[in-house]
């Protein structure tokens, strides 16, 4: 058993009520390898910004946990060598079972996210309590979810997505215990949130997305006042990245995301973690692509990782300044 209070890296409970009370949201950016990390952590220290290591089930698959634990011991390191020592939570993206948070929870994650948003209401209740009994003893928070959103999530898929119900969030969050909620107001996984049908075309023949659920937000917020929010789904999907990966090579069609601005609303609210994934995937294939295809006789990875590194390092200082809010806020 690791407690992740021997890695340095703290739970959720203080720099959530921080973001709720200071209308920010805290950045969840999933990582799978070094580079990724390198790059989170060094902008997110720049930017004096708290952020959440986000680790799939997939993600654990390909990386291999102990790796992955040890790389979040190395990251609060590394911030403290670049000057700074923010606060870092490794955090479980997607728990699918109670076996799967507890394996999390024993091997130094300090905040868990139990997914039983598929399940029929009682058995979501019944789940999610178990494992915030398990990970309250050891003083890691939880994360549970409401509502489903469309796209994959990991490796549950769904067509379409249901909103979260403001009549279920009271019941649900007292008798689970969880620490916070995510919730299905509109946003979706992956890099083709929209199908072409629900959007409109602006005059440049780019997508423009149906607005986020703002009014389920606010009643979910009456219901729960002050109670911490989690928002999945939330790539913005730049469409500069989308262009150079199809001007090399790629084929994106179509591809839509959360604009920037309703992000930036949704993190005023209670909404005091947003989940990015898809845009750091976009941003490295993007530059790695177009490196290659620029440097055919390059064959060492450190020569296309890192203007990779580099774009997603600027990527996620944008979206800590200008989107979340939470630079300055470590
Ligand atoms: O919510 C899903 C995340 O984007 C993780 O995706 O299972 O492919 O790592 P992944
Ligand atoms: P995106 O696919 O929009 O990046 O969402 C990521 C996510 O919600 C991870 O849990
Ligand atoms: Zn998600």
């Amino acid at each position: 058993m690791t407690s992740y209070k021997e890695l340095g890296l703290v739970n959720t409970r203080e720099i959530f009520a921080k973001a709720v009370k200071g209308g920010y949201a805290i950045p969840a950016y999933n990582f799978n390898n070094m580079e990724q990390m390198q790059a989170i952590i060094s902008a997110c220290v720049e930017t004096k910004s708290p952020v959440i290591l986000q680790v799939s089930k997939g993600a654990r698959d390909y990386a291999n946990i102990n790796l992955l634990r040890n790389m979040a011991k190395g990251a609060t390191e590394y911030a403290h060598e670049l000057g700074y020592d923010i606060p870092i939570v490794l955090h479980l993206d997607h728990g699918d079972s109670f076996e799967t948070c507890k394996d999390c929870i024993d091997n130094g994650f300090s905040s868990v996210m139990i997914d039983g948003s598929s399940l029929p209401y009682d058995e979501n209740v019944a789940l999610t309590k178990k494992v915030v009994e398990y990970a309250h003893q050891f003083d890691v928070t939880v994360e549970g979810e409401l509502g489903v959103l469309a796209g994959i999530e990991d490796e549950v898929q769904a067509e379409v997505s249901h909103y979260t119900q403001p009549s279920e969030v009271i019941d649900f969050v007292s008798k689970t215990g969880v620490d916070s909620l995510a919730i299905s107001i509109g946003t979706s996984h992956g890099a083709f949130k929209f199908t072409a049908e629900q959007c409109t075309r602006n005059a440049d023949g780019i997508l423009v997305p149906p607005p986020l659920r703002f009014d389920i937000l606010k009643e979910i917020e009456k219901k729960l006042p002050g109670f911490p929010i989690v928002l999945h789904g939330s790539s913005s999907v730049p469409q500069e990245y989308v262009k150079i990966i199809n001007e090399y090579g790629g084929k994106l069609k179509d591809s839509v995301g959360i604009p920037e601005e309703q992000l930036r609303e949704a993190a005023k609210s209670a909404v005091c973690k947003i989940n990015i994934d898809s845009d750091g995937r976009l941003a490295m294939t993007a530059m790695i692509r177009k490196y290659l295809a620029e440097h055919p006789d390059v064959f060492d990875p450190r020569k296309y990782l890192s203007p990779a590194r580099d774009a997603l390092k600027k990527m996620y200082m944008h979206k800590n300044i200008d989107v979340l809010g939470s630079a300055g806020k470590a």
